[in-house]
């Protein structure tokens, strides 16, 4: 080395041991954080148009012999219609059964849109029918393939996302990807609310993200979503008159049951599915509209009259919240005792935006099992008591969660964005009050704990947003 390098080597030196020292916000401290959506301002990107979209099949009540279907289009489409007929292997697959819709208008950033609903019943269980929805100006989707719900006794696989709420198109759409790569087979697809952030002026471009992140998923299988305290918007915000609404998107995106509790009819529902009875819950009119106590009781009798093996219920904010800073107490005094007379074997929620499982109040009892998931880009932060009660528990990780329902057992396994095993369980006897659980530990990867002091906004309560 000559001497006149040698100090520039020494600096260079120098700046590379500081390099490897610095810590990992000064790093981040070069980072822009990411919008939450992918549409430049001002840009019509999800304007509706001729071409249907949004197009999403939800479970009617018996999900064997019927479900109903969502779609957008814009103006110019007097009477839409869907088609369907049983799905064959000749591009002629006959003249299909029409299915007339209903419409309604909604206006939003992206113009007037018009929502159209269509109710297919009359379905033989377990066949795979093809179908397709009308545009305007005589344009039609894609024909897409949904095979109904078999009688029960026939084996179920169902995939479970927790919050997916920020950056769908960006950071969820790879979620819905592989979880379709492990569930290929998946019938259903609960989403636990808040599957948009909404409130910024661009609802309906999340929601439209949405839609195209997870039409992977979506586009060959049922759709049941549980609304999100960020499914509704404050109205008189910061006044005395301040109360919750249900966002404008909710009715219209969605075309569900409607069998749900009095005065909840919107966004609580069941259904049943081989050999399952799912029951979807709105944890936030419960807490902030006052409707606890008439969910829980419409709640048992749902669960009362089940004939299916297996129970599910799906609720948006968690029993036992594993986030800091949070408690939803009121939920614990009127549905926990339901679930847990019941003995509900699933309760799937979100709302923390971190992983939690725990089991019930009864020590050594299998079930309900509760859990706790976020499919999203917003990670929050464990509570103490979450890490002392809950196993396993995960901050700043994206996950989806597959369950296989195959007679007396259920099999369920959360996996994060790449694919990895981060914790599965089995529930099994066939007898509601007999259930074991079984952990399932080989494979899984370790504990993920957030190694950051602060989100690139700076916020320290949040491990990344
Ligand atoms: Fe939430």
């Amino acid at each position: 080395m000559s001497p006149t390098s040698r100090p520039v080597a020494l600096v260079a030196g120098v700046l590379l041991a500081l390099l490897a020292a610095t810590p990992a916000l000064a790093r981040d401290a070069q980072r822009a954080p990411e919008p939450n959506t992918l549409v430049p301002a001002g840009d019509l990107h999800y304007a509706p148009g001729a071409f249907p979209d949004r197009i999403v099949a939800t479970p009617a009540q018996d999900a064997s012999t019927g479900f109903s279907v969502a779609w957008r289009t814009g103006e110019g489409i007097r009477t839409p219609v869907l088609e369907i007929t049983v799905a064959g292997d000749s591009p002629d697959m006959g003249v299909p059964r029409r299915v007339p819709a209903t419409t309604r208008p909604l206006h939003t950033e992206n113009g007037l849109a018009h929502h159209h609903r269509a109710d297919v019943d009359g379905l033989a269980p377990d066949t795979l029918y093809a179908w397709r929805v009308q545009g305007a100006g005589g344009w039609w989707s894609p024909w897409r393939q949904l095979r109904t719900a078999g009688p029960p006794g026939t084996p179920l696989v169902l995939l479970y996302f927790g919050d997916t709420q920020n950056k769908n198109a960006s950071l969820v759409s790879r979620v819905a990807r592989e979880a379709l790569r492990h569930a290929p087979d998946a019938r259903l697809a609960i989403y636990t609310g808040d599957q948009v952030s909404g409130g910024d002026g661009e609802d309906d471009n999340e929601w439209g993200e949405w839609f195209d992140a997870n039409r992977p998923v979506s586009s060959g299988m049922l759709v049941a979503p549980a609304a999100g305290n960020h499914e509704y918007f404050e109205e008189f915000e910061d006044t005395p008159r301040e109360r919750r609404v249900l966002g404008a998107h909710w009715p219209v995106s969605f075309a569900l049951p409607g069998n749900g509790a009095p005065g909840v009819e919107r966004t609580s529902y069941w259904f049943d599915v081989q050999d399952a009875r799912v029951v979807v819950l709105d944890g936030t009119s419960a807490l902030d509209l006052g409707t606890a106590r008439a969910q829980a009781h419409w709640l048992d009798g749902v669960l009362a009259g089940n004939p299916r093996a297996w129970s599910i219920v799906v609720v948006h904010q968690p029993m036992f919240s594993p986030r800091q800073d949070r408690d939803n107490a009121l939920l614990r005094e009127h549905l926990l005792p339901v679930f847990e007379r019941h003995r509900v074997d699933l309760v799937l929620q979100g709302h923390d935006h971190v992983y939690g499982r725990r089991g019930g109040l009864v020590e050594g009892q299998g079930t309900p099992q509760y859990l706790v998931s976020v499919a999203g880009a917003k990670q929050y932060r464990l509570s103490d008591g979450a890490r002392r009660t809950m196993d396993p528990v995960a901050e700043d990780t994206q996950l989806f969660q597959v369950v296989r329902i195959d007679g007396d057992t259920l099999r369920y396994e959360a996996r994060t964005a790449t694919g990895r095993l981060y914790d599965a369980f089995s529930l099994q006897s066939g007898d509601i009050d007999e259930r074991r659980l079984v952990e399932h530990v080989e494979g899984r990867i370790d504990e993920r704990n957030c190694t950051r002091a602060a989100t690139l906004k700076g916020r320290t309560d949040r491990c990344w947003e």
